[in-house]
């Protein structure tokens, strides 16, 4: 189906098994209805443009699946960044996300809807605070996570998403390593190495992910009371207590495969509710029990600020990077694809 053609019941099929606790994500036909108008108009937009839209799973259902050519998480999203032969790319995520796409594709418009820049995780951590850390660990390689802004990229040596941290950690020839900005993907990096018997001195920094601090303990044993038979799958933006109870950890489309492919029928996912929206679009038949914690920073992307940057982008709209920046940063990124 082309989607300039998508009518009201056909994305009312997709999105009427949503059911999260907040009103952005519950849907009728008669929102469907309202929302075809300007989903047309985007998707026309995009064709006329020789545009694509990138959208990470934490974006609202409307997007993901009224207007989106691509869905997925941080990793997977920075690959069809690269592989897309559009001229235009709409990256409807975190500005980190979306200056990746740019380090990566110079030659292409890279366009952010956002309205709010930045996020807790990325905003913890300056390119000078990483000089000065270079100073005081002199032989350390130092990983950031891809959750970073361009100017911080170009100051490490490899870039990570949480699809890989662990592989890339792990397969680096230097056993001195200081991880940056997430203390908890820190400390989990650090147990995973000892739990394999990786000998690695690793150093991390002390920023936080908002949504995946909120989760302890307790959302664990309060689903485990109730249904016994449920899945803890988490983020490695979790805390060790976390990780270390859960059947499974991984990226968000890692943990999205991990639902797919399981035989069992009821997950708590500790991740951003969007995540569990499109699984409750995807798997009807699995159950999600608990409940999950929304990203203002990815849920500060709308349709309207999708047809604004695709018909009169702002400036703040679109990623301009400086080429020296540009080049250290794409030199991070690049020894990722090389060691995941
Ligand atoms: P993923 O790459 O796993 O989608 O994570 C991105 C993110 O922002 C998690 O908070
Ligand atoms: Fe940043 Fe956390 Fe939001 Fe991901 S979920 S974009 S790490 S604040």
């Amino acid at each position: 189906m082309l989607k300039t053609q998508m009518t009201a019941s056909q994305l009312y099929n997709k999105l009427k098994n949503i059911k999260l606790g907040a009103s952005v994500c519950q849907y009728s036909l008669r929102k469907c209805e309202e929302l075809i108008p300007i989903i047309t108009e985007i998707n026309e937009l995009k064709e006329k443009n020789n545009a694509v839209i990138l959208a990470h799973s934490y974006i609202t259902p409307e997007i993901i699946y009224g207007v989106s050519d691509f869905v997925g998480d941080s990793y997977k999203l920075s690959r069809d960044a690269m592989n897309t032969s559009a001229s235009t790319i709409v990256f409807v995520a975190v500005r980190f996300m979306g200056e990746t796409a740019k380090i990566l594709n110079p030659e292409k418009e890279v366009l952010i809807p956002a309205v709010l820049d930045g996020c807790t995780l990325a905003d913890s951590i300056t390119p000078e605070i990483v000089k000065d850390l270079r100073l005081q660990y002199r032989d350390y390689t130092f990983i950031c996570y891809i959750n970073t802004s361009a100017q911080v990229k170009a100051e490490c040596d490899i870039t990570v998403t949480s699809a890989n941290v662990y592989k890339v950690a792990a397969s680096i020839p230097n056993d001195k390593i200081y991880f940056l900005p997430d203390k908890f993907m820190g400390q989990n990096l650090k147990n995973y190495m000892e739990r394999q018997g990786i000998k690695k001195d690793i150093k991390f920094y002390s920023g936080t992910c908002y949504v995946h601090e909120e989760y302890g303990m307790d959302d664990i044993l309060k689903v485990k009371f109730e249904y016994p038979e449920a899945k803890i799958v988490s983020h490695p933006e979790c805390n060790s207590a976390i990780i270390d109870n859960s059947d499974f950890v991984g990226s968000t489309e890692q943990m999205l495969k991990y639902m797919k492919d399981t035989t069992s029928k009821q997950f708590l996912m500790l991740t951003e509710c969007g995540l569990s929206a499109r699984l409750q679009s995807e798997f009807p038949d699995k159950q999600l029990v608990g409940s999950c914690t929304m990203c203002k920073y990815m849920k500060s992307n709308t349709l309207e600020d999708i047809l604004r940057s695709l018909k009169n982008p702002l400036s703040r709209d679109r990623v301009i990077l400086d080429e020296p920046t540009r080049l250290r940063a794409l030199k991070s990124i690049e020894a990722m694809f090389r060691y995941a």
